[in-house]
């Protein structure tokens, strides 16, 4: 019914510009306003060019391939202090760039221009942006604006005011991969989308809070879905933290959802906690690029991450800033 009603009123508009000579204005410039707040409904754009990569840089794996060489561990891995300073550097330098987007995030530029930048930073302290051609995803960073709710490609579609977008940045350096993404809101954001943030972030907080030898993995998404849920928002179970390593992904899955996944947490291990929060529902579509995933219903989401090591006696957040 509202699609009819929106064809009906499309040619009803064509027929008002053609008798007044009214131009209609690009989709860009359209808001959505409807239960869910006031924002654009985002589709992709024109992705660019392929970068390539200096010899200089050592490079995993699947950097020519696609395809990693060898999977991630099973079972999750003990770290051992060698490990553990590589993992430390690598998600420092994946936190210290990420921090930077947010200089660089103001309407009308595109989420093109923030991935050069970003991979310019990322090749100039002579690392590898993870993302770069793992399982053919063709560029170096992730951008999730309002509906998509992960693994948006950067594309020429400029920011406009009152998007929120999910940067998500992963570096391997020193053969180690680092991870963590944030949230940055373009100008001014409504107040729906700006909770829908401040909560995603207590969930994550919260989660790691709990995170320390003995616990269960579990735990993790007990915690988050009961926050969000009581401030009526859904988790989206598609997409769960993981190990990280050598590897980009490996054991322990991480699920953001109540769930009663086996296995504890002991010290050494390194992992992700990045939940994805939506505003209505919580099933995704994944468009023809085989990456980008947008909501069905066109809701609103956000996500943020962080790489965490349990120590002795609880765990060290790798990707805080500063
Ligand atoms: N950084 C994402 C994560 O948090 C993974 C991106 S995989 C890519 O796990 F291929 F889309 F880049
Ligand atoms: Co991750
Ligand atoms: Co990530």
């Amino acid at each position: 019914m509202a699609q009819f009603f929106k064809i009906y009123f499309l040619n009803f508009l064509k027929t008002v510009s053609k008798t007044r000579d009214v131009k209609i204005s690009r989709a860009v410039h359209t808001y959505n306003n409807n239960y869910f707040g006031k924002y654009a409904i985002v589709r992709p754009w024109l992705v660019s060019e392929k970068i390539v990569i200096p010899a200089y840089i050592p490079q995993p794996s699947y950097s020519e391939t696609s395809i990693p060489e060898k999977d991630g561990p099973i079972t999750p891995e003990i770290k051992d202090e060698y490990q553990i300073e590589c993992m430390r550097q690598s998600c420092k330098l994946a936190s210290h760039i990420l921090y930077q987007v947010d200089t660089l995030i103001e309407p009308g530029i595109t989420t093109d221009f923030l991935d050069k930048q970003v991979h310019d930073m990322i090749i100039g302290n002579g690392a590898y942006p993870s993302p770069l051609n793992y399982h053919g995803f063709p560029k170096s960073i992730c951008t999730s604006v309002n509906n998509v709710a992960c693994h948006g490609i950067p594309d020429s579609r400029p920011l406009q005011e009152g998007d929120i977008i999910n940067v998500d940045v992963t570096v391997y350096l020193n053969g180690c991969h680092g991870d963590c993404s944030a949230m940055f809101q373009v100008g001014e954001v409504d107040s729906e989308g700006k909770r829908l943030i401040t909560i995603t972030e207590l969930c994550l907080k919260s989660a790691i809070e709990i995170c320390k030898p003995d616990q269960h993995f579990c735990n993790i998404g007990n915690v988050i879905e009961d926050i969000a849920n009581k401030h009526n928002f859904n988790v989206i179970p598609a997409f769960v933290g993981h190990g990280i390593g050598t590897y980009f992904h490996g054991a322990p899955d991480i699920f953001h959802f109540a769930n009663n996944y086996p296995g504890r947490m002991q010290p050494g291990m390194t992992f992700t906690i990045e939940p994805v929060l939506s505003q209505g529902m919580t099933q995704c579509e994944i468009l023809e690029d085989g990456w980008t995933a947008c909501t069905v219903d066109n809701s609103r989401t956000a996500q943020i991450e962080h790489t965490i090591l349990i120590t002795n006696d609880g765990c060290e957040v790798l990707t805080l800033y500063p």
